[in-house]
């Protein structure tokens, strides 16, 4: 569910015409909306109230302070990967003492940061940084809190470079080894064992690879609990959504027909997650990103041109794959739909931008309306892992985001100026 839809022809984010967005702050321009934040969180959060719990939203995902504002204001936790990340949620409201810091190369900066700023846990993921909380806690004379990160060796079944719970992959302490960890820990002078962790990949569309990793998690959380007194055991994040056009409409039937076609739902998940993880007696933690931000954004881009070579027609925008890499990195599909509903026949169009590289290509042969020049496209579901990876790629300046609240809307980050990309440099004199 998510508030972007037509209204007599013109796509609106909750009461604002996206026109007016354009026309005032210009393209290509990120437009967030408040009110579907707020419901996914508090959709996954009522699904859950049977169990105590807590969600530390992943703040990769989107990490715009208003975002981070708006899940502070809900008391949301956080999932950080970086002190730069830690300073965001704190200059965003949220608390230390509902962070967890993940991550398999802390630095002994970043690692000091969290503790003096009081991080409820750090999640590690191998011997040699374990010994290097340690070190860094007993030079601050305080306790670390930690938990171990464990690969459970499942196989999510997502995108090769968004999986994460193998063997194959660098994350977490293989399964086989924890308790033998969690014993060695239990002997380091300045780690508390605050519980255990474990993540198995992003965008995941089915329930079962969640229900076969806590399944597999269970008897050794159990043990680890009874023998080392844990406090929370963070199930991850990875709750995949809906990108497909035909399900993305943003009506009102949309989660009916999600459920009927089988698709992960958090009413879904809560249901047969529930019943494992409740006996544990644990606080479970949850560290969505996707499904609270990626439904909840929007990419607007302006055409430039329209190029027709007799074999292809190319709709060039002004947006390019610095600005959202997903379709170009992990050939994400992203729906394509004029921000002007247009009669008339649809064309089959690649929607490219303007870099050189045949990587920037946002959509191929899709069904499009006939557009011009001046017409805008919005590209949906671009609330997450789509401005916090952009980059400034053939001198582009990033794009201005908005926040939308009702019939309001903020800039909640300006448009960068091309002259400050080179701020920073410099010209050495070799005189
Ligand atoms: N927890 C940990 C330890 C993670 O590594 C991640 C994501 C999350 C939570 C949040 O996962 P989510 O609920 O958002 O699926 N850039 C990629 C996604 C990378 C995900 C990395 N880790 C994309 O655009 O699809």
């Amino acid at each position: 569910m998510h508030h972007f839809k037509y209204s007599k022809g013109e796509l609106h984010c909750e009461g604002v015409p996206i026109g007016d967005l354009v026309e005032e702050h210009g393209s290509p321009l990120y437009v967030y909306s408040r009110q579907t934040l707020l419901d996914h969180f508090s959709r996954l959060d009522k699904a859950l109230t049977d169990l105590d719990h807590m969600i530390c939203y992943a703040v990769k995902a989107n990490s715009n302070l208003a975002v981070l504002n708006t899940l502070a204001s809900q008391s949301s936790g956080f999932d950080v990967v970086s002190e730069g990340e830690l300073m965001r949620v704190l200059s965003a409201g949220g608390r230390a003492g509902q962070c967890v810091f993940a991550g398999v190369g802390k630095t002994e900066q970043e690692i000091e940061f969290a503790l003096r700023k009081g991080i409820y846990a750090i999640n590690a993921e191998s011997i040699p940084e374990l010994e290097r909380i340690d070190r860094v806690a007993a030079r601050l004379k305080r306790k670390a809190p930690v938990s171990l990160r464990v690969n459970p060796n499942v196989d999510a079944k997502t995108h090769a470079k968004i999986t994460t719970g193998t063997y194959e992959n660098k994350f977490g302490v293989p399964y086989e080894e924890i308790e033998g960890l969690y014993a060695r820990m239990s002997r380091m002078k300045h780690l508390s064992i605050r519980g255990v962790q474990m993540h198995i990949g992003s965008q995941l569309t089915q329930v079962k690879p969640f229900v076969d990793a806590v399944r597999k998690m269970v008897p050794l959380v159990r043990n680890l609990k009874e023998a080392h007194a844990l406090e929370s055991f963070s199930i991850g994040g990875g709750i995949g959504i809906v990108y497909d056009p035909a399900l993305a409409s943003g009506s009102a039937k949309w989660w009916k027909r999600e459920e009927a076609k089988g698709i992960l739902t958090p009413e879904l998940y809560a249901q047969k997650l529930v019943p494992l993880l409740k006996p544990l007696g644990l606080r479970i933690l949850l560290e969505p990103g996707r499904f609270i931000a990626g439904n909840a954004g929007i990419l607007v881009t302006r055409v430039e041109y329209v190029k027709n070579t007799g074999k292809k027609h190319f709709v060039i925008v002004d947006a390019a794959m610095n600005d959202l890499i997903r379709p170009a990195f992990y050939e994400a599909y992203h729906e394509i739909v004029p921000i002007v509903r247009k009669r008339g026949q649809h064309v089959m169009a690649d929607v490219v931008g303007p870099i050189c590289e045949s990587g920037d290509t946002f959509c191929k042969g899709r069904p499009l309306p006939r557009m011009k020049e001046g017409d805008y496209l919005a590209m949906l579901s671009a609330g997450a892992y789509a401005f916090t990876m952009a980059s400034n790629y053939n001198t582009r300046s990033m794009p201005a985001e908005i926040l939308v609240h009702g019939a309001k809307h903020a800039l909640v980050r300006k448009r960068q100026s091309i002259r400050s990309l080179w701020r920073q440099e410099r010209v050495p004199v070799w005189e």
